[in-house]
């Protein structure tokens, strides 16, 4: 008999089998949907950090169900953002998102040997922007250059999988130097996590904390805490560092505390009751995590919780009518800032949904690792 989460994966590979035609169509990387039409990042052209999402989601959809179609989108867009390493100006420390869940998991689910060099490409990106005064910086602006963001625990999974398929351990090395600086400068006494520090690129020290995308300096931005939950969860399945699975539980903690009611996610754990401001990807990427750490632990209480978010995002905001094209509605880019969209369908949402229900179901194919 099929459960709950497997018929709501069957409707989703067919409404994306279904969408991803119009996305090749129109030869773009689906970066959001509105009004029944998929919509490219807003910045930076394919080098925005959201471009491997979509193939991601179509690599996952293929190991559901075998459909070489998702094959098939997935290589279209991956060609895409390979082809960005020529152009290289907005590359950034994202490329763990971009290339690990694009060409990584082409390399994975197919054995395809050049998707394996173009992985190992990115991650040598990624190495070249080590600082070593012990961090790896986050943008290209000038008056950038010793920014550090939480966001970043992500992409470290990149560096961890180069040394594993190399053997040379100096990509995990940079990976747990990283790590080690964001465990002493963004976590906080109460478990959540800062979004951006300033360290002094010539002494590793910190500067100052910035505000990011969340509601205020000092404030918890959701996806934030996601980011840190998820990404010292995965730190730790890397190394079995038992600092890193400590650092995950606090932050996993601070966050199920914050989980709404409804199993929604407000965009900032600190912002003020009105207005509202949801976050759903928040919620998806948290329950990935959660569920990893249930897995590591055998504690039900962080099943109950990823559980809780699911089903909260399947009962208020999903989508399955036929003229829409993407399935999770009220996604938040940033607390302030519309510009990559607020109370929208926003793709990377669709991604960790369902990379969280293939989790619950059993299916999921493990492109972080
Ligand atoms: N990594 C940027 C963001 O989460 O919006």
């Amino acid at each position: 008999m099929q459960n709950h989460y497997e018929t709501t994966l069957a409707k989703i590979a067919e409404k994306f089998k279904r969408t991803a035609k119009l996305a090749a169509e129109m030869n773009i990387i689906p970066y959001k949907s509105e009004n029944g039409t998929w919509i490219a990042s807003p910045y930076d052209g394919n080098s925005w950090w959201t471009g491997g999402f979509w193939p991601g989601l179509m690599w996952q959809l293929y190991h559901l169900t075998g459909d070489e179609a998702f094959e098939a989108e997935a290589r279209r867009t991956e060609a895409l953002l390979v082809a960005e390493f020529r152009d290289y100006k907005y590359l950034n420390h994202d490329m763990g998102f971009m290339y690990l869940l694009s060409t990584g998991a082409d390399y994975k689910l197919t054995g395809n040997e050049q998707a394996k060099w173009d992985t190992l490409h990115a991650a040598s990106l990624l190495m070249g922007r080590y600082n070593p005064s012990g961090f790896i910086r986050a943008w290209n602006h000038p008056d950038q250059v010793g920014y550090v963001i939480i966001d970043c625990m992500m992409n470290l999974s990149l560096l961890f999988w180069a040394s594993r398929v190399t053997g040379d351990p100096r990509f995990q090395l940079v990976a747990r130097k990283h790590a080690d600086m964001t465990l002493r400068e963004f976590l906080r006494d109460d478990g959540s996590v800062s979004h951006i520090i300033e360290l002094d690129p010539l002494t590793g020290l910190r500067v100052a904390e910035h505000p990011g995308q969340g509601y205020a300096l000092g404030s918890s931005w959701s996806r934030g805490q996601a980011w840190g939950l998820y990404g010292f969860t995965l730190a730790y399945m890397n190394t079995k560092e038992e600092k890193y699975l400590a650092a995950a539980k606090r932050i996993a903690a601070y966050f199920i505390r914050h989980i709404r009611p409804d199993g929604l996610t407000d965009s900032d754990f600190c912002q003020p009751a009105e207005p509202e401001r949801i976050d759903n990807i928040a919620g998806a990427v948290a329950a990935c995590g959660l569920y990893e750490l249930a897995r590591i632990t055998s504690e039900t209480g962080y099943t109950d919780a990823a559980v809780k978010l699911v089903d909260g995002l399947l009962a208020h905001c999903s989508t399955f009518e036929a003229d829409r094209c993407g399935i999770l509605t009220k996604c938040t880019a940033s607390y302030h800032d519309d510009g990559a969209g607020r109370h929208t369908n926003i793709l990377y949402g669709d991604y960790f949904l369902v990379e969280a229900l293939m989790k619950l179901n059993g299916t999921d194919p493990g492109l972080w690792q």
